[in-house]
């Protein structure tokens, strides 16, 4: 499994795992919005998949262990995470800060700490980069595993609670981590 910067001819892979793992989904356009204004804080988990050549050009197959693969040139997409900048101009926070809009790993994939790398990569570049000092994220009360992640092993904070931030009600934790380029 290879880890790279995500481009401009990934994201229909990238909204096509959005779609399987996560109800929080965004027009493809959205991804675009954000490759190409930040193209370093976005990275894909990839790998080659074994399967009949005929059948992987550009189309999503069912691979033979059953989980869905998404193919790129007989490349699949994995993992991805999707970051950007903070740009809203109506920010109460003008201090430059990155935010993670979508992070997700296909089930098959899941406790090989694809996630924690993916999202290590993208800070650091935020940091690197576009000179955030910090970044934020959202994620739901319920959801277990990406709290560990974020809290234990990516020492983020939680900041407040958003209450009924999700579309079917449920709240959010607004969470944040501070970013130092290491010497
Ligand atoms: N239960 C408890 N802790 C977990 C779990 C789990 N099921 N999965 C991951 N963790 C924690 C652990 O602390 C783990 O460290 P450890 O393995 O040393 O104990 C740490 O996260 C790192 O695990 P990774 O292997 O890097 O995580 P993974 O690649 O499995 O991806 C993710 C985690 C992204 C949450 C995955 O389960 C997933 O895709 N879930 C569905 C989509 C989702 O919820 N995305 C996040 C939404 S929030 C947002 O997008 C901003």
């Amino acid at each position: 499994i290879t880890i790279r910067q995500a481009t401009i001819n990934d994201i229909q892979a990238m909204q096509n795992a959005n779609l399987h793992n996560l109800p929080e989904n965004y027009q493809l356009k959205y991804y675009m919005y954000h490759i190409l204004s930040w193209p370093q804080a976005s990275f894909v988990a990839t790998t080659y998949d074994t399967i009949d050549e005929d059948d992987v050009f550009d189309e999503e197959v069912e691979n033979p262990k059953g989980d869905t693969a998404y193919i790129n040139k007989g490349e699949k997409i994995v993992a991805y995470v999707l970051g950007k900048m903070e740009d809203d101009p109506d920010a109460e926070d003008k201090t430059p800060h990155g935010h993670i809009t979508s992070l997700s790993v296909m089930r098959t994939y899941r406790r090989l700490g694809l996630a924690e790398k993916l999202m290590r990569q993208s800070l650091y570049a935020m940091c690197e980069s576009f000179g955030a000092k910090y970044v934020s994220l959202h994620v739901r009360l319920s959801n277990r595993a990406a709290l560990h992640l974020y809290r234990d092993s990516l020492s983020f904070e939680n900041t407040s609670i958003e209450k009924s931030y999700y579309q079917d009600g449920e709240d959010a934790y607004a969470m944040k981590k501070v970013l130092e380029l290491e010497e």
